[in-house]
C-alpha cells in the first residue's frame, strides 16, 4: 500500500471533509492529517467515528447529513469550537446508486440535492470562516463520469458535471476573499462501492479499471488524498478553477472505452 507523502505543509491548517465515513473519505482525511491538519469528518453515517478515533487526536467527527442546513451549520461550527477555525473544505459525500433514464422527479431532486447543491451550500456557509483566516481553499470531488455518456447512468454524472461548473464559478466569484475553489476527478478507484461490487477481489477491480484507464489498475484511495493535499496546500497557489483528473490517465482514453467498463460494472452489480 502507497504510503501518504509525509509533510508538514498544512501544519496548524483545519479542514471540514463531507463523506469521510467510507474508504476514500478516510483516506483524504488521514492525507490531511498526514500533512499536518486538524480534520473534522462530517457524515451522515456514524461510521465516520470510528474513523476519526483511529486518526487519533487531530481528528474528530461529528454526524452530519449534508441536506439539513441546521446540520451544515453545526458542523462548521463544531470545527471552529474543536480547532479554532476552518482553512480547507473537501465536498466529498456523495450518493451514486441510481435509476438513469427510468428515474423519478424525486429521485433527480434527491441526488441534485445530496450531490450539488449541498456542496455549494456549504461552500456558502465557510465563507465567513475562511474570511477570518484570511482566505481558504476548496476541493469538490467530482468524477470522470461528469465528462462521458455511460450506461444506464444519467443522475449521478449530471450531478458531478454540474460541480464542475460550481467549481468554475465560484473561483471566480471567492477569488476576491483569496479563496481557491478546484475539483479532483477520481477514474475508478479501490473504494467502498468498487469493493462492494467486486465482493473485495482487487484483481476484478484491477482488470475492469485497466481497460479504463492508462495505467492499468484501479486508482488507490492513499493517491486520492495525496491530490487532495496538493490541491489545498501552498504547493497550488496559483491554481484555481481547476479540475484534477487522478484517474491513471482515464480521461485521455475517452468514452468509448469507459462505456464498455461501466457495462462490465453494471453486470456485476446486478449480478451481486
Ligand atoms: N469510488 C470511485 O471509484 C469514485 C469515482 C469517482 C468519484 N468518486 C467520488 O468519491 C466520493 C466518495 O465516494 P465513494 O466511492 O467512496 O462512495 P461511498 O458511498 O463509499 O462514500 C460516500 C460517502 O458520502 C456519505 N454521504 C452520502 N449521503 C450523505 C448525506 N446526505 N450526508 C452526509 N454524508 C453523506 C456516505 O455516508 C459515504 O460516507 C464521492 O464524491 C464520489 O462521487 C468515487
Amino acid at each position: 500500500m502507497k504510503e501518504h507523502l509525509k509533510s508538514n505543509e498544512l501544519d496548524g491548517r483545519v479542514a471540514v471533509v463531507t463523506g469521510g465515513a467510507t474508504l476514500l473519505g478516510e483516506a483524504i482525511s488521514r492525507a490531511l492529517v498526514t500533512a499536518g491538519a486538524k480534520v473534522l469528518i462530517g457524515d451522515c453515517d456514524p461510521a465516520g467515528q470510528g474513523v476519526a478515533e483511529e486518526l487519533g487526536p487531530d481528528a474528530a467527527f461529528v454526524r452530519t447529513d449534508v441536506i439539513s442546513d441546521t446540520e451544515l451549520d453545526m458542523c462548521l461550527q463544531t470545527a471552529e469550537n474543536l480547532f479554532g477555525g476552518i482553512d480547507i473544505l473537501v465536498n466529498g459525500a456523495a450518493i451514486h446508486d441510481e435509476k438513469g433514464v427510468s428515474a423519478t422527479r424525486e429521485e433527480w431532486l434527491r441526488f441534485m440535492n445530496v450531490n450539488l447543491v449541498s456542496p455549494v451550500l456549504l461552500i456558502q456557509k465557510v465563507l465567513p470562516y475562511f474570511q477570518t483566516r484570511g482566505g481558504g481553499a476548496v476541493v469538490n470531488v467530482a468524477s470522470g463520469s461528469a465528462k462521458q455518456a455511460l450506461p444506464d447512468q444519467l443522475l449521478y454524472p449530471t450531478s458531478k458535471a454540474a460541480l464542475l461548473y460550481v467549481t468554475r464559478g465560484l473561483a471566480l466569484n471567492c477569488a476576491p476573499l483569496n479563496v481557491r475553489v478546484n475539483s479532483i476527478s477520481p477514474g475508478i478507484m479501490w473504494s467502498s462501492p468498487v469493493i462492494k461490487m467486486t465482493e473485495g477481489d482487487r484483481s476484478i477491480a484491477d482488470q475492469i479499471a485497466s481497460s479504463a484507464h492508462i495505467i492499468p489498475r484501479c486508482g488507490t484511495p492513499e493517491e486520492l488524498g495525496d491530490a487532495v493535499v496538493f490541491l489545498c496546500s501552498s504547493r497550488s497557489s496559483f491554481i484555481t478553477g481547476a479540475d484534477l483528473a487522478v484517474d491513471g490517465g482515464g480521461a485521455a482514453l475517452g468514452a468509448v472505452s469507459k462505456a464498455s467498463v461501466m457495462k462490465q460494472l453494471a453486470a456485476l452489480y446486478e449480478a451481486g
